[in-house]
């Protein structure tokens, strides 16, 4: 069942699964590499995740190094059963549990404190630490056969665009995991909704998969400021860093309420010696068919865009476009995942037609 995949390192073992009923001799293996230290690339509903056991410094530790993320940026532990709560958080308030009876499994990080039992460098040395329970069978059969919490970030190298494929996962880390769990295209596309219960009122720390909206019937008082940052070291909260998401070309991101305006400003960045690609919305797409560029279209709504987003910036990477040109979405329900990770790309700016 393990194939050699082209361009692969010889250690990395490739399984294609199914994501409703994964074979268990695949899961097996792959939890077999999860408790003696190595690392596993498998799909989640929201992102291809890069896996280690989360109660191992030294495995742990080998997340950061194949990602080259820094050490100051802190990992989600990955979580099978609500009550491994109690192993990894401390002081867990009763809206925690609510929260997790609502939305778990599901795209819902929750940032807790921390219990003494968890790594150092899996916090990156905080007093808190991100809890979630992937709503995917083949991430939720993992995590069960392995017995332990499963540290895991995105499956991308540190600041590429998350993967919400297997095949992003080979090109950025082929060389360096043991398992790959190929289930196809994961469902949602952008990562996991953060929210901080440890700071009164509740914060959200990043938008994601999990709509604000549905989490304010819950948590009425929700705070959400968004921030954006260029120095890591700077950094109030982790995940705030600016340069994230993002693909080589630079993009622009354009909003404005009259349509016509908006195209001709983008229209004006396009020509001269710069190869230039567009990330837009089908129906968007339809007022740049006459121009000589390359399009990403990202379907006919939110839930659409965001399955389409990362994978839409790796195309244009690939096909070496020197700009890439796209369109604020409305900040309701996935817009504003959506529009946060393009900001992120856009270094934090927005061009006001
Ligand atoms: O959907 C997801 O959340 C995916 C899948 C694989 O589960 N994971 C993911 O992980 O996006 P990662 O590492 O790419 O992003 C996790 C974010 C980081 O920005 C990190 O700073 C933040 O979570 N984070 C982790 N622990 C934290 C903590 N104790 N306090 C605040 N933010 C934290
Ligand atoms: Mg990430």
């Amino acid at each position: 069942m393990a194939r050699g995949s082209i361009g692969a390192s010889d250690k990395l073992r490739h399984f294609r699964v199914s994501a409703e009923r994964p074979a268990a001799t695949a899961i097996d293996i792959a939890a077999r590499a999860i408790k003696s230290g190595g690392l596993v690339a498998f799909p989640t509903e929201t992102v291809y995740g890069l896996g280690a056991d989360a109660w191992s410094e030294s495995a742990v530790d080998k997340i950061f190094r194949a990602k080259g993320r820094p050490a100051t940026d802190p990992l989600i532990a990955h979580l099978a059963d609500v009550a491994q709560l109690a192993d990894l958080a401390r002081d867990v308030p009763d809206s925690a549990l609510e929260l997790c009876r609502r939305f778990w499994p599901g795209a819902l990080t929750l940032v807790l404190l921390k219990s003494a039992r968890v790594p150092a460098n899996l916090t990156a040395g905080l007093d808190t630490v991100a809890l979630r329970m992937p709503d995917h069978a083949v991430a939720a059969a993992l995590i069960e056969a392995a017995g332990i919490p499963i540290a895991a970030p995105s499956a991308n190298r540190f600041s590429r665009p998350s993967p919400t494929t297997a095949q992003h996962v080979l090109d950025d880390l082929a060389d360096d995991i043991d398992v790959l769990l190929d289930a196809g295209p994961t469902t949602i596309g952008l990562e996991s909704t953060i929210i901080s219960l440890v700071d009164d009122p509740p914060q959200l720390l990043r938008p994601g998969g999990v709509p604000l909206e549905a989490l304010r019937r819950l948590i009425p008082d929700l705070r959400f400021e968004p921030r954006f940052l260029h120095d890591a070291e700077a950094a109030p909260a982790p995940g705030t860093l600016l340069k994230h998401y993002s693909p080589r070309a630079k993009l622009l991101l354009f909003q404005g309420a009259d349509d016509a305006a908006v195209f001709a400003a983008m229209r004006a960045e396009i020509g001269g010696d710069r190869r230039v690609g567009l990330m837009l919305s089908d129906a968007d797409a339809a007022a740049f068919a006459d121009l000589d560029v390359e399009i990403e279209r990202l379907g006919a709504n939110a839930e659409q865009a965001a399955l389409r987003l990362f994978a839409a910036m790796r195309a244009l990477d690939r096909a070496g476009v020197d700009l890439i040109l796209a369109l604020a979405p409305e900040e309701r329900g996935l817009g504003l995942a959506i529009r946060d990770r393009l900001l992120r790309a856009a270094e934090g700016s927005v061009i006001d037609v």
